[in-house]
């Protein structure tokens, strides 16, 4: 059946949402965008979803012609419309139309586009998944910490990893894990202390990210975060990536080599079940 999509000025079927091919988002990827989990039809950490999306738009110098609480209506709007229970909503803001010209004038209309994508977010396979991943160099630009649909690198480095029969592909910069093609990376040493890389342009501040960050003392856990090597996570006790789709999935495998015995830890199913509790509590 034919979704009901958000398209500048109203909803439309997926079939008649039309764009200009002089859109800015589709000839130069400048645009920013937020992939929001929904959970009973909830949005989870929405509040956290805009104000990484307004730091996004800050950095591109593109205005949001929404408040937060008619792009949160645009939403709850979007889930209803398709009876979504459990799934994403995806949203791109593209700074709008022009002739093609590498400079861009300040007064353009941005052009918004909501879509939702039914997702077994839950299932327990999906959830228990055993992620093997392999190592690439990160080309991506150098401004990873705004969220932009420049998805190219990442898509082509996850899709090769996947035809080499892995699950993702990890990007290393200077000897260290920057992130994953779409997730940022934690990995827990021998002591237990849970590491993740410090935030910088190097990498996206996810919202999966510090939402885990915050409940980490409540589990007695100790936190580092700063960057680390190939071999230390290759060395590590347990690893798991996080992302809005995946929430915390364990990574099992790293360049063929196992990380401790090659199962998923009791430390990361801890803190991916306190994340989804915190997400059916929290979600609006
Ligand atoms: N990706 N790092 C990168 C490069 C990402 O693209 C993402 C999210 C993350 C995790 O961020 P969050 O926890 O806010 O989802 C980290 C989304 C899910 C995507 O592109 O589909």
């Amino acid at each position: 059946m034919a979704r009901i999509v958000y398209l500048n000025d109203g909803f439309v079927s997926e079939v008649e949402a039309r764009i200009s091919i002089f859109d800015r988002g589709f000839l130069f990827a400048d645009s920013a965008y937020e992939v929001t989990a929904v959970l009973d039809g909830k949005l989870v950490c929405w509040a956290e979803h805009f104000s990484r999306l307004q730091r996004s738009l800050d950095a591109l110098g593109i205005m949001l012609p929404l408040t937060e609480k008619e792009l949160l209506n645009l939403h709850r709007e979007l889930i209803k419309k398709n009876k979504l229970v459990q799934g994403i909503v995806y949203l791109q803001v593209s700074r709008g139309c022009a002739d093609r010209n590498f400079i861009f004038s300040d007064s353009m209309k941005p052009t918004i586009v909501l879509f939702s994508q039914r997702e077994e977010l839950l299932d327990k396979k999906r959830l228990e998944r055993e992620l093997r991943v392999v190592t690439v160099p990160d080309k991506r630009w150098g401004r990873r910490d705004i969220k932009t649909t420049q998805l190219l690198y990442s898509s082509m480095v996850k899709t090769e990893a996947k035809n080499i029969g892995k699950d993702d592909a990890w990007l290393i910069q200077d000897g260290l894990v920057t992130e994953g093609t779409s997730n940022n990376i934690f990995i827990i040493d021998k002591e237990k202390k849970i590491i993740t890389r410090d935030l910088s342009n190097l990498i996206l501040a996810g919202v999966t990210r510090s939402t885990i960050i915050t409940f980490m003392e409540q589990l007695g856990l100790e936190l580092d975060e700063r960057p680390f090597t190939l071999f230390e996570a290759q060395s590590a006790s347990e690893a798991f990536i996080t992302s809005a789709t995946n929430f915390v999935t364990s990574v099992v495998e790293i360049d063929g080599k196992l990380v401790a015995d090659g199962k998923p830890g009791p430390l990361t199913k801890l803190i991916r079940e306190s994340y989804i509790s915190y997400c059916f509590e929290y979600a609006v």
